[in-house]
């Protein structure tokens, strides 16, 4: 099921006791994990006990377990559990664990507090709510915990260990694919691959909370001097570069777009496939990238990672059944979720039988946030010179706006 790694040691007194999942096709049940997922635990070794920090997925607790013994030897010497962040990718173990270490307590955001019982049953009076900035003798362990809202729940914290410098950063900063076995040092694995899924992570997980993630950053930034390794619950921990994912996530946050348009399509017959043709050699044409993708083939996880930075949308679809074709309305509907546009402009394009629905495009590209450019252009399956007219319009002002925005 998992890698079926031991412990691996991150800093002084600092291992890593996760787990590898190869075995979930969908993170969330949503996002596909080709290459699976890694769930990244902790623990501290202090002078008055240990303290776990985050655990793993519950079918994984067989693994978690026997590597938390492996460093720990009794459990019961575990005097604390940091709970960063509730989501049960990280949870799963939770109760067992208290269970297993009957005197170990909770250290918990206020937010995460109030609502650690939605999802665990974990006593009262085993939770210690800390506050943003709170420094903790966990065990001997000196531990500052940062709140993180948002990044990706309300209630999510990270929590830095001072006497190591090792900031454990829960969702942020975290990637798809597993850990390749016995290396978990983003100077040990193949980084290229890593910093690609943490992309399509960030966008699909943490992206739609830009603001969230541009506080949080700001706030870091004030205690990057603190901080030696990045130690997120997902993909490589950063110890060669620690600043390198913050860098990414500033680029993937602020509104930096790249002077292309995303053109997304889906076509039936083959005619739209024509117009996408034409409609990309006129962006290209006036100076502007084209990033041409049928939205048949990609599953939306990847078309929101590969739009996140385009400076402009175009999407070019025909009617189906008097209605988007669902493909695309799946992309425009995550698109809506993520507030996906941050005022970018947009363009609808459709061809018809009967009947277009440009409009509904349009609609849905402004609740994504978008601006949505004139003209709406609707083409007849076999279009006339006038409506082609328009087509090549759109592509100019998409084309423009997208050099314009790439410049600011
Ligand atoms: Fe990795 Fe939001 O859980």
């Amino acid at each position: 099921m998992g890698a079926g790694f031991g412990p691996i040691k991150v800093a002084d007194g600092v291992y890593w006791v996760g787990v590898n999942d190869t075995v979930t096709k969908r993170f969330e049940n949503m996002w596909p994990i080709p290459d699976g997922i890694s769930y990244n635990a902790y623990v501290l070794e202090g002078s008055d006990g240990y303290v776990a920090v985050d655990g793993v997925k519950d079918i994984f607790a067989d693994e978690y377990f026997s590597k938390l013994s492996q460093v720990v030897g009794d459990l019961r010497r575990i005097k604390y559990v940091v709970v960063n962040h509730l989501e049960p990718d990280h949870q799963g173990t939770l109760e067992e664990l208290l269970r297993r270490a009957p005197e170990a307590r909770v250290l918990i955001s206020s937010v995460g507090a109030r609502m650690i019982g939605d999802f665990y049953d974990v006593p009262r009076e085993r939770v210690l709510p800390v506050s943003d900035g709170d420094v903790v003798n966990a065990a001997g362990r000196r531990l500052r915990f940062v709140y993180a809202p948002w990044l990706h729940w309300p209630e999510t914290m990270m929590t830095l260990d001072l006497a190591t410098g090792v900031l454990f950063t829960c969702d942020a900063f975290g990637s798809y694919v597993a850990l390749p076995p016995g290396r978990i040092f983003d100077d040990e694995v193949d980084l290229q691959r890593f910093v690609g899924e943490a992309k399509r992570y960030y966008v699909n997980i943490v992206g739609r909370y830009t603001k969230n993630t541009l506080d949080a950053l700001a706030k870091l930034e004030r205690v990057m001097g603190e901080v030696k390794v990045i130690a997120p619950a997902h993909g490589p921990v950063y110890r060669s570069n620690p600043r390198l994912p913050l860098e990414l996530y500033r680029q993937w946050a602020e509104p930096v777009v790249d002077p292309e348009v995303a053109v997304l399509y889906i076509s039936m017959y083959g005619h739209t496939a024509r117009l996408v043709q034409q409609f990309r050699e006129r962006v290209e044409s006036r100076g502007a990238s084209a990033r041409v993708i049928d939205v048949a083939e990609e599953h939306v996880s990847y078309v929101l990672s590969e739009t996140n930075n385009s400076a402009a949308v175009a999407v070019l679809f025909p009617t189906y059944d008097s209605s988007i074709p669902m493909p695309l309305n799946d992309v425009l509907y995550t698109y809506q979720v993520k507030m996906f546009g941050r005022g970018r402009p947009a363009g609808v394009v459709t061809d018809y039988g009967w009947g277009p629905v440009a409009k509904a495009a349009a609609e849905a590209l402004t609740k994504a946030g978008f601006k949505v450019l004139e003209p709406l252009v609707t083409l007849h399956t076999r279009p006339r010179p006038d409506e082609l007219a328009r087509l090549l319009e759109l592509a100019d002002r998409l084309a423009e706006a997208a050099l314009a925005a790439a410049k600011k």
